[in-house]
């Protein structure tokens, strides 16, 4: 797949079926993420924890649903796979979430060129920023902060084909 039609092509996916992604898809979604381009060029304060303990993902889905008080919330709307980006604090503009977010997106192309489905999550990091004992299970480093989530795994339905139009102004000076 092009890279257009893969921008193109995108679209949140939040039904997954319970099989699991392939080591090997995992692996390009992950080197992917590494690709990212990182401000300051300091990837060594950047993080990706990949979740796909059952048993894990399941105690995050009922903590979450404590957290929130909203009995059917599921911390990565039940895909078999979870990942969440952290990243030092830079003082810098809060340059850390561009730098996640930037990761996040790599990883959600190369989900897509792969035909898996895929949708950021940004939802559960208040969850997680208010949870030490989930985010050193979750081994997050020392001093690191949760910066976004993405949720991956196939699609009950098949990608939609043709390119999603959503409109933000543009101006051209
Ligand atoms: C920064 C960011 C945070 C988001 N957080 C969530 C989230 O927590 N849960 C969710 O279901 N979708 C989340 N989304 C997905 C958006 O809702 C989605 O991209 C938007 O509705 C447009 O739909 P599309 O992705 O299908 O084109 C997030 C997207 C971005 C960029």
């Amino acid at each position: 797949m092009e890279t257009i039609e893969a921008i193109n092509k995108r679209v949140s996916v939040r039904f997954f079926k319970e099989k699991q992604i392939t080591q090997e898809e995992l692996n390009i979604i992950l080197h992917a993420g590494a690709r990212a381009p990182i401000g300051l060029k300091k990837y060594d304060e950047m993080h990706i924890t990949v979740i796909q303990n059952k048993e894990l993902l399941e105690r995050l889905d009922n903590a979450i649903q404590k957290y929130s008080g909203q009995n059917k919330r599921r911390f990565f709307h039940g895909a078999p796979t979870g990942i969440i980006v952290s990243g030092k604090p830079t003082n810098y503009a809060y340059m850390e979430y561009d730098n996640g977010a930037c990761i996040i997106e790599n990883m959600i192309l190369a989900a897509t060129d792969l035909n898996i489905g895929n949708v950021y999550m940004k939802s559960m990091i208040p969850f997680l920023e208010d949870s030490p004992t989930f985010m050193k299970e979750l081994k997050i480093p020392d001093g690191f902060i949760p910066l976004a989530g993405l949720a991956i795994g196939y699609p009950i339905e098949e990608l939609q084909r043709e390119p999603k139009e959503h409109k933000i102004e543009i101006n051209i000076i």
